[in-house]
């Protein structure tokens, strides 16, 4: 049974419930399969963006107007919010010009308070904590591998930040097992794997682990990310060492699934936390994965707006 969270905002994975997780794919996998096509016309969707973006931006944005809406790019740089004008305020203007607004920014906290000024549902699209629409794409992916989620362990390798947050939550609330494998002094925050822990509820299992090779064995999908995340460059060329043993690579597939596939949320730099061969070769679904972006936002889209 589809219950689609109407008119409410997605700042978390934890904001969905197990129900509305596993509809929100069912309904992605509906639209991407042509068999529904729900329309939003007239509505309007604000993407308040203050960090670089390909895949949301694009994929927000085509799932918009195949929904009959339109997008408006507010990019911090055009508004002026480059220029410093409150959250809040900004929050309380949006709200009367847009139907929805999908926001890329650093502080977990911005788009809280933006919440909290704003009646319209405000969509999460990246911050330093949470990446949610990244993990339904994610998700979408793996069920399309296996046919279902039943039974299945996903692994992550690497910084435990934003995309290894929602990862947890969300595989907590899919019921599939999740063990995130990361350096001494690069564990996923505390607070958001108790949080994943209470979200299985013993259906699923949650392990964070500094070995990688425990991370990985039998695993049914290797996840990572960069090792650098947008506004932590500074600290790229330091953690390569530290984050070496941490690649997805050939041996690292050798210890996993044998039909286990390859996932990385993109961009990806090759040689670092994925190699070439990894990432071109036949257990990689990177491209489903990226193009799942479009399907999984649409159906988020059309629910929070009602249109379904
Ligand atoms: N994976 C992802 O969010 O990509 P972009 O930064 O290009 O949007
Ligand atoms: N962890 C990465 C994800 C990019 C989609 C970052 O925050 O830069």
């Amino acid at each position: 049974m589809l219950t689609p969270p109407k008119g409410r905002d997605l700042l978390s994975m934890a904001d969905l419930t197990s129900t509305e997780l596993h509809g929100l794919l069912e309904l992605a996998a509906q639209l991407k399969a042509g068999t529904y096509q729900p329309k939003c016309p007239n509505k309007v969707l604000g993407l308040v963006f203050s960090k670089a973006s390909t895949r949301t931006r694009v994929s927000f944005s085509v799932a918009m107007y195949q929904l009959g809406g339109q997008v408006l790019a507010l990019t911090a740089g055009v508004t002026q919010v480059g220029r410093g004008e409150p959250t809040a305020d900004t929050a309380r203007v949006l709200d009367r010009y847009v139907d929805v607004v999908a926001i890329r920014t650093f502080e977990q906290a911005e788009i809280e308070e933006f919440a909290r000024y704003a009646s319209i549902p405000v969509i999460n699209a990246l911050t330093d904590l949470e990446h949610p629409c990244q993990i339904l794409a994610d998700l979408l992916t793996l069920k399309e591998a296996f046919g279902t989620l039943e039974n299945l362990t996903m692994s992550y390798l690497g910084d435990g930040i934003n995309v290894a947050h929602s990862l947890m939550l969300g595989c907590a609330l899919a019921g599939v097992n999740i063990r995130v494998g990361t350096p001494d002094g690069f564990a996923p925050n505390p607070t958001v794997v108790n949080q994943a822990i209470e979200l299985a509820q013993g259906r699923s299992t949650v392990v964070v682990t500094t070995d990688p090779k425990a991370a990985v064995q039998g695993s049914h999908a290797l996840y990572t990310d960069v090792w650098a995340s947008m506004g932590d460059e500074s600290e790229a060329a330091s953690r390569i060492p530290k984050f070496q043993p941490y690649q997805i690579n050939q041996a690292m597939l050798d210890l996993a699934d044998e039909h286990a596939i390859i996932l990385h949320c993109l961009p990806a730099h090759r040689g670092e936390e994925i190699t070439h061969d990894a990432k071109e070769g036949p257990q990689s679904r990177l491209w489903d994965q990226a193009e799942n972006r479009l399907h999984a936002q649409k159906a988020l889209l059309a629910s929070i707006l009602s249109a379904v």
